[in-house]
């Protein structure tokens, strides 16, 4: 039988050619549902829906993803309502235990569901350093995975104190993920933090399965009036170990508007971030 576009196997996933064409368009507009008490304490939190949808592109059920930032554990969320397994790293301790917690609810209430009976999907938190990783990996005996995804610090940009990061402060939530100097936002400025996070994608390829995906959440952002253009410069250094294959961007229509610049200058209020999307092709074909 000759091979047509309806007749050859679908390699990446599991979904209906309409649902696969809808997720090619390069823009979306997600608008995070409210967030429960425990993980409004973390500054910078994914919606696990949004994750779940990309989770189901770039992999099949049963695959394993990565998350080498995972914060209050969105992506393992998002791996256990898509039936992936998922390993996660956290440098800080109240965000790995925030992580734990919530998948240890969903796992209790998976075992009380009339889906008990289903294959469980297996969800591991690393407490650690990811420029550790390949140690870590051993440490864990843990396998290639098919799919990296995750949103690292937005550079030392949360270091700033925006408007935002008043109010949050006011409310006696984090405005920061930590005083650690192995945070990466806490990097000595934008050139180290940049080389910092490539330094750990680079450490990641060889556990990532050859032709699999890596999605990296990233923001540009204003400092001090230069603008910095992180997603634009990581992609440009990503590309000398991956192939880049191109974003999808998310937009939030739903953020407050700050008055930044009124009346002075155009700074913007930056409400989309980019969904970099990264295949691990072997090293002699980039
Ligand atoms: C943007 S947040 C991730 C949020 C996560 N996607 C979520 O939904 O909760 C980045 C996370 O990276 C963590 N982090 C910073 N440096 C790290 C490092 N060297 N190793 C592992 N995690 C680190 C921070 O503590 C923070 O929780």
């Amino acid at each position: 039988m000759p091979m047509t576009p309806a007749n050859t196997p679908n390699r990446l996933n599991e979904l209906s050619a309409q649902e696969w064409l809808r997720f090619t368009k390069t823009w979306f507009v997600h608008n995070p549902p409210p967030r429960k008490k425990q993980e409004r304490l973390h500054p910078a939190k994914y919606p696990e829906n949004m994750i779940a949808e990309f989770i189901r592109f770039f992999t099949k059920e049963g695959a394993a993803v990565f998350d080498p930032f995972l914060g209050t554990g969105s992506t393992l969320v998002a791996c256990h309502t898509t039936n992936r397994d998922g390993i996660g790293i956290e440098l800080q301790e109240k965000y790995a235990v925030i992580a734990k917690d919530r998948l240890a609810k969903l796992e209790g209430q998976l075992k009380l569901s009339k889906e008990g009976g289903k294959r469980f999907s297996k969800q591991i938190v690393i407490k650690g350093n990811s420029a550790d990783v390949d140690t870590l990996w051993k440490e864990y005996s843990l396998p290639q995975v098919d799919l990296v995804i995750t949103s690292p610090p937005y550079g030392p940009m949360l270091n700033k104190k925006g408007l935002a990061a008043k109010e949050r402060e006011e409310e006696g939530l984090d405005v920061k993920y930590s005083d650690d100097s192995t945070d990466l936002g806490n990097a000595y400025g934008y050139d180290d933090f940049l080389q910092k996070l490539v330094a750990i994608f680079v450490k990641i390829k060889p556990l990532v399965k050859e032709n699999g995906h890596l999605v990296v959440v990233l923001q540009n952002y204003m400092d001090k009036g230069n603008y910095k253009m992180l997603a634009w410069d990581f992609a440009r250094e990503m590309t000398k170990h991956y192939q880049l294959r191109g974003e999808k961007v998310w937009c939030q229509d739903n953020k407050t508007l700050f008055p930044y610049g009124y009346r002075y200058s155009f700074v913007p209020n930056v409400h989309h971030h980019y969904c970099l999307i990264f295949k691990n092709i072997r090293k002699e074909n980039i």
